[in-house]
């Protein structure tokens, strides 16, 4: 496995292998979510590459930049492990350069969710995505539908701008009580553990009401933040049901949806979903 911090360095390796590249961006502080996404590329393609940058442009100026956690001594044995060829470590100066000033905006769906909750993250995020594409040059990219909005940003992105490689969504690794794995998951105090189960209860509440045919996503909406609330520690950022592509909001759940939320435990700010009617 080779560790390559330049840009100009990696260009130099990409020249030197072949055409099947699958490439896995991530934040670091690697989990079994992340090491799902590696092993699907492992599986597909020859070579697999895997970036890890905790990207300064996706995180507002009061969010949890400088406390993001780190430890890529961990994440390179982790990687190791999974037979990974090429890990692309950046430093910010090497990826933010001074005088750095383009920017890549998507627009439209990602006014919502996340986007609406944390302004300017998506732009940071697809900026960032946009130029490890043209540094990594994969032809696939594997992201995780733990974060099922950037997902559909990037693949927007990738058809809009006619980039030259196929997306790949793999399904949300969870811990074994229903918890979706997240980097994040460290900051939560035992008793807040314990509390961040609302998430997937929440969810699994909708299933349920799915399955019985409720077709009403207000009641959905209700039940999710009535069962919520009752967790003192939880308090509610959103709750969306939405058409899993467009991202527009349903009233009527007779098609596929994305039942997705995002709520703070304390001072961690957590996200999941699951989608309704697509047989994921
Ligand atoms: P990060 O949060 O490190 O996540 C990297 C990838 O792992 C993303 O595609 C994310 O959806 C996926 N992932 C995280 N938790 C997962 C889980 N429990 N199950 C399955 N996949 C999971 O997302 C980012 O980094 C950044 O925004 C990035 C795309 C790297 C751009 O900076």
């Amino acid at each position: 496995m080779k560790v390559i911090s330049t840009i100009a360095e990696f260009k130099q390796a990409r020249r030197e292998v072949g055409d099947s590249v699958g490439f896995v961006p991530t934040m670091g502080y690697l989990h079994e979510g992340h090491l799902s996404l590696v092993r699907k590329a492992r599986a597909e393609n020859d070579v697999v590459v895997v970036s890890i940058f905790v990207n300064p442009t996706q995180f507002g100026p009061s969010e949890d930049f400088t406390t993001y956690p780190r430890d890529p001594e961990r994440d390179l044995a982790l990687l190791e492990k999974e037979r990974v060829d090429l890990v692309f470590i950046p430093s910010a100066e090497e990826m933010y350069p001074s005088g750095f000033s383009s920017w890549v905006e998507v627009e439209n769906i990602t006014q919502r969710f996340e986007g609406a909750a944390r302004p300017g993250h998506f732009r940071g995020v697809a900026t960032v995505v946009a130029k490890l594409f043209n540094i990594v040059e994969p032809t696939k990219a594997y992201f995780g539908q733990k974060d099922a909005q950037q997902a559909v940003v990037i693949k927007q992105m990738v058809k809009d701008l006619n980039m030259n490689l196929k997306i790949v969504v793999v399904p949300t690794q969870r811990e074994p009580d229903g918890l979706a794995m997240s980097s994040r998951n460290i900051h939560l105090s035992p008793e807040e553990r314990q509390a961040a189960l609302v998430l997937w209860k929440s969810l699994e509440l909708a299933r349920g009401l799915w399955e019985q045919e409720e077709q009403n996503a207000e009641t959905m909406r209700q039940q999710m933040t009535d069962l919520i609330q009752k967790e003192p520690l939880a308090r509610i950022d959103y709750i969306s049901i939405a058409d899993p592509e467009t991202l527009e909001e349903l009233t009527q759940i007779n098609r596929p949806a994305l039942v997705s939320l995002a709520v703070r435990i304390g001072k961690t700010r957590l996200i999941d979903n699951i989608t309704l009617g697509t047989g994921g």
